[in-house]
């Protein structure tokens, strides 16, 4: 198979759990529900929720018709199926984001919420994301903020030996990697999006301001300061609403499996069989079942 960077591996964890219902990050989550609201189109199509994990903000993508969650992790998209159901909004897509499953232009839509952030070649993950929009699509992007206000401070009290000024992304933690504002309009430009709106998240992450005022109030705070982002970025979390320029007529195939492509020879259609899809070029079979289409081995090796 054609290598790839490495992978951020959530099989088996707890990560709802631990970091959001149990982290006490009720403030952030609601602080993220506010940007989402403020920056999703009131309808659309056919969204891509890339590294959807448990299926956190899902729920939140109301105007599209339809939504495919797509992660890595087998686990947590039976976690997300578990709280989502099987209803045929939700198609649960088990695949590497480097190498994306879909036909070109199929999506009208994409998030890709708290998951650049453990990408190791964030223009590859971009340039991969762009092929499957199709013309006139929007993008909702959210990094993690190298230049944030708490990294700039430590920089300058020599607490932190890296620069929060360059625009080389940081490798904080192994494969959990921080981003310039400045280097992701670049990529994002370079891939002929038009930045529309940015807004700045979490500005107050801070645990004596999280102790002493309710989650709701601090989050509606947030809210107020969010817009600032349009001028400004210091906080840990920045949301980016980015729109394919390109103009163009596209179609959604109805029939789910025709939007398939095979990860590794980029065939399409591939065949439908009782539990598998089978590329006719290469011969790979990949696994459909249990609710799941499963890109990241095939069933056959690869
Ligand atoms: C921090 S979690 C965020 C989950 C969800 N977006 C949220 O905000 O609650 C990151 C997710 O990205 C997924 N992920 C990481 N690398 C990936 C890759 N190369 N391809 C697909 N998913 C990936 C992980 O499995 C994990 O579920």
């Amino acid at each position: 198979m054609t290598a790839s960077p490495p992978i951020c591996d959530y099989e088996g964890s707890d990560y709802q759990t631990s970091f959001w219902e149990r982290g006490g990050r009720a403030y952030e989550d609601q602080a993220e529900a506010i940007a989402l609201r403020r920056l999703l189109p009131a309808r659309g199509n056919l969204l891509l929720e890339l590294g959807a994990g448990a299926g956190r903000n899902t729920p939140r993508y109301t105007g599209y018709e339809r939504i495919v969650l797509l992660d890595y992790s087998r686990t947590q998209l039976q976690q997300a199926r578990a709280r989502l159901g099987d209803s045929p909004r939700y198609v649960y897509v088990a695949a590497d984001i480097y190498k994306l499953p879909f036909r070109d232009s199929l999506f009208d839509g994409a998030t890709m919420i708290r998951t650049l952030h453990h990408m190791a070649d964030a223009p590859q993950a971009l340039r991969q994301v762009r092929r499957v929009l199709a013309p006139g699509a929007v993008f909702l992007l959210e990094f993690a903020n190298k230049r944030n206000l708490k990294a700039i401070l430590r920089y300058w009290l020599k607490k932190q030996a890296w620069n929060p000024f360059s625009l080389e992304p940081v490798e904080f933690v192994a494969l959990n990697f921080d981003f310039h504002p400045q280097a992701i309009r670049q990529w994002l430009t370079e891939l002929g999006f038009h930045l529309e709106k940015t807004l700045t998240v979490s500005h107050f992450r801070l645990g004596l301001l999280k102790r002493l005022l309710p989650a709701s109030m601090l989050a509606a705070l947030d809210g107020l300061f969010q817009p600032t982002g349009n001028f400004f970025q210091l906080t840990p979390s920045v949301f980016v609403r980015a729109k394919v320029q390109q103009k163009g007529i596209f179609s959604i195939p109805k029939n789910v499996l025709e939007w398939f492509r095979c990860p590794e020879c980029a065939t399409y259609p591939l065949q439908a069989h009782a539990d598998h899809l089978l590329c006719p070029t290469c011969g790979r079979k990949w696994s459909a079942q249990n609710g799941i289409y499963d890109f990241r081995e095939p069933l056959n090796g690869g």
